[in-house]
């Protein structure tokens, strides 16, 4: 795992779009897990940019989206896969086709989770997975205590990660549950690239930066992994 400082949100947003640039787009389609969240909004924006001006070509990648909420009373308006639609897939002139998310009204989250785990392994496996970091480590909706073995499935969501999803359903109640990638599915992707920004998350950036794996940490699990960047800004990177 490779702590990288850089000194704000538009620099870490910039460096993750310029990996992403450089993915090899001549073979199959290159396939990236996305986060939603706060963190990656900058990244979106430059996506889209230099996507319109032409200094991209997005247009062959296969999107998977990193977790969802689950539940009947979810408005599709709160959901990760609208979420991506509105802020990156359809500002970009992507295919919506292009983006696989999962089913937030599934009334079989097991199901829901196998088919997911056959699409990405029917797209040819992650080439890159994007993340960001919750307060308590968690990546995409893998709460402390998960498996680093595990694979994508249902997930109840800690007090902590309520709280500070809660901003996205305020005229609905906030779900318990949710569907994640594992972190055994993302720990496959060959590349990893973790984002975190803004000085809520100094505190965990610094645990993580001294923390042996454990599945007390989820993102911990990442320092097994051969190829993962950590970017942060600044404000995220004060402890380390
Ligand atoms: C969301 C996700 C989560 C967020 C994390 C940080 O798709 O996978 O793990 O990345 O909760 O969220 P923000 O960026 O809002 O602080």
């Amino acid at each position: 795992m490779k702590f990288v400082k850089l000194s704000n949100n538009d620099e870490v947003a910039q460096s993750a779009a310029e990996l992403i640039s450089k993915i090899d787009t001549s073979g199959t389609s290159p396939v990236v897990a996305l986060p939603t969240g706060k963190t990656p909004l900058q990244l979106y924006k430059h996506l889209v940019q230099q996507q319109k001006a032409g200094k991209l070509a997005l247009g062959s990648f296969t999107w998977f989206a990193l977790d969802e909420f689950c539940g009947v009373g979810v408005p599709r308006e709160s959901t990760f896969g609208s979420y991506l639609e509105t802020h990156f897939i359809l500002p970009a002139g992507l295919s919506v086709s292009s983006l696989h998310a999962l089913d937030f009204r599934s009334t079989d989250p097991d199901a829901e989770a196998a088919r997911y785990e056959q699409s990405i392994a029917k797209a040819g496996g992650l080439d890159l997975a994007i993340l960001g970091i919750g307060h308590n480590g968690h990546i995409g909706f893998n709460e402390p205590g998960t498996s680093f073995a595990s694979r994508t499935g249902s997930r109840n969501l800690a007090p902590r990660t309520r709280e500070a999803n809660a901003y996205l359903f305020a005229d609905s109640d906030m779900p318990y549950d949710a569907i994640s990638m594992g972190i055994g599915t993302i720990m496959e992707a060959n590349r990893i690239l973790l984002l975190a920004t803004g000085e809520s998350k100094a505190e965990i950036i610094h645990r993580l930066s001294e923390t042996a794996p454990t599945t007390a940490l989820p993102a911990s699990a990442l320092k097994n992994h051969p190829n993962c960047i950590v970017l942060v800004d600044e404000e995220a990177g004060a402890r380390l």
